[in-house]
């Protein structure tokens, strides 16, 4: 089965850059991506590249090659699912905030949608690909809502989880570690499978593309996030033991790292990781367990969660005893919002959380991101609910300028480990900060001896 077109559901962080990397690999297909959101589809068409709606290295040169030709981004969702061979599910997953589950499960009402709409709009025989993280057992509703309620025609359902890291996006797509396909044992189950597997063919050896069944394929996604968090959450549960002893945890990481069997990457400490999916996969793959009644096994996953909640709390409480156990009225500037550098995605971020801490506490949080805008910050920390828009406002400013941001600050606190912050002139914003001037490096991004030379007190993570 030859595929000619494909239309992707979700226009965001996983589905624009996906399908623009399928679309500059594969021209003879026709690669819709569609949203109901409109101004993310305007931004996506945006003839000024610097204005995509995701900020992502390298996303802007493959989308210029491939949009107008045969990657077409657009609002128009019934033509373009009707018109598809294979249609992409890639919405969003959140943790359910409401009812059963709330605060573990996945919210699984986007995925329904589109399936209730792909099977209400299906004319013709169509592949349908889960491109979203969703829990085991997904696609057994999935195939049960398009069976029931569709037209008579035949639905194939695959699951094939995206494993690209946001900043990473267009390098781990175009040599991903691997591209994981599962599907049917039925006939034509597997010839769906082929079907998908050509398509990624076009550019990944044939031996980096697993086919696997459709509950392992489901379950993998989540755990191979939850492997990753857990790296990181071990590495900071070092952290306090190294600021207790003087032992240094990036000496340990590395002395560690070099053995080939633990491997040296997610193993640097920070202020605890963010971003949309280690905390809602981790926290869904506990609700699964829990369900299943395997506690010890949710108390296991659940305790990575934990680890990273109490860095975040570490963190601030950190800034604030340093300060000699007051903030109030006192100027914090945050370099850094994003979760991690070369993203414009501030969800689940550290910065949202100890912003929040330290407002508790009457501080002026001033911040700087080199791409996140001032609205993304107040509308994350109003999310939180944790006190009034217009306090928050009052408590949280944020700057364009890095210099201005910490000028008059009593501390700096790293949050993202933007590489352009290595590069500032450090003499100058010590000279411009209230003293004695404190740098609280949540990245270890930093050289501390530098720093303290300047006249810093400089302050890591685990060291
Ligand atoms: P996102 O919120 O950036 O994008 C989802 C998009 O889907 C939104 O633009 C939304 O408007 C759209 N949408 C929702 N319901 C729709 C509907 N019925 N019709 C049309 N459009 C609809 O989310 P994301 O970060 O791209 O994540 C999508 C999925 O991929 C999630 O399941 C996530 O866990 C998974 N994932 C994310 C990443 C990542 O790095 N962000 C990596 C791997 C997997
Ligand atoms: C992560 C996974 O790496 C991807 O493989 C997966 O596809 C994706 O989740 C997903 O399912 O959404 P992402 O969250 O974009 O990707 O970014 P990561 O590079 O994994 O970073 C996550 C967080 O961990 C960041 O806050 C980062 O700063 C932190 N981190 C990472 C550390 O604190 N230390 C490390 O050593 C590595």
């Amino acid at each position: 089965m030859k595929i000619k077109s494909i239309c992707c559901i979700g226009a965001g962080y996983v589905g624009g850059p996906t399908m623009s990397v399928i679309a500059q690999k594969n021209p003879h297909i026709k690669v819709t991506v569609v949203d109901v959101n409109k101004e993310r589809i305007a931004a996506w068409n945006d003839e000024d590249l610097s204005r995509l709606p995701i900020f992502e290295p390298g996303l802007d040169g493959v989308v210029d090659q491939a949009r107008g030709r045969n990657l077409f981004f657009s609002t128009e969702v019934d033509e373009a699912i009707d018109e598809s061979d294979m249609i992409f599910i890639s919405v969003n997953t959140p943790t359910k905030t409401y009812g059963a589950g709330k605060g573990m499960a996945a919210d699984l009402q986007f995925v329904e949608l589109c399936a209730r709409q792909i099977a209400r709009v299906a004319t013709s025989d169509k592949i349908v690909v889960e491109k979203s993280t969703l829990p085991v057992k997904t696609a057994e509703a999935i195939k049960d809502i398009l069976d029931n309620t569709g037209n008579g025609i035949h639905f194939e359902i695959l699951s094939n989880p995206e494993f690209l890291a946001e900043g990473t996006a267009i390098q781990d797509l175009h040599h991903p570690d691997r591209v994981l396909i599962g599907g049917e044992p039925t006939d034509s189950g597997q010839k769906a499978v082929e079907a998908l597997a050509e398509i990624y063919a076009s550019w990944v050896p044939k031996d980096q593309i697993i086919t696997t069944n459709l509950w392992s394929s489901e379950l993998s996604k989540l755990t191979a996030n939850a492997f990753l968090a857990q790296r990181v959450s071990s590495i900071n549960a070092l952290t306090e033991l190294c600021e207790k002893t003087g032992a240094n945890i990036d000496e340990v990481a590395n002395a560690i790292g070099t053995d080939s069997r633990i491997g040296s990457k997610f193993l640097k400490a920070s202020v605890g990781f963010g971003g949309s999916c280690f905390q809602k996969d981790i926290l869904n793959l506990v609700y699964i367990c829990k369900s299943l009644g395997l506690n010890e096994s949710a108390d296991y996953w659940e305790q990575v969660i934990l680890m990273n909640n109490h860095q975040r709390t570490r963190f601030a409480n950190k800034i604030v005893k340093s300060l000699y156990g007051t903030v109030a009225d006192k100027k914090i500037t945050f370099f850094g919002w994003a979760f991690k550098k070369d993203t414009n995605d501030t969800r689940e971020s550290a910065a949202i959380y100890i912003a929040d801490k330290l407002i508790e506490e009457h501080a002026q949080v001033a911040a700087y991101d080199p791409k996140v805008s001032e609205l993304q910050m107040q509308s994350d920390l109003n999310y939180l609910n944790t006190r009034s828009e217009s306090e928050n406002a009052q408590y949280l400013t944020s700057y364009h300028d890095p210099y201005q941001a910490a000028h008059g600050a009593h501390a700096l606190a790293i949050i993202t480990e933007w590489d352009e912050f290595k590069t500032y002139d450090w003499t100058l914003i010590y000279q411009n900060m209230n003293k004695p001037a404190f740098i609280f490096d949540g990245r270890n991004l930093l050289d501390k001896t530098k720093m303290q030379a300047i006249g810093f007190n400089y302050v890591g993570i685990g060291q």
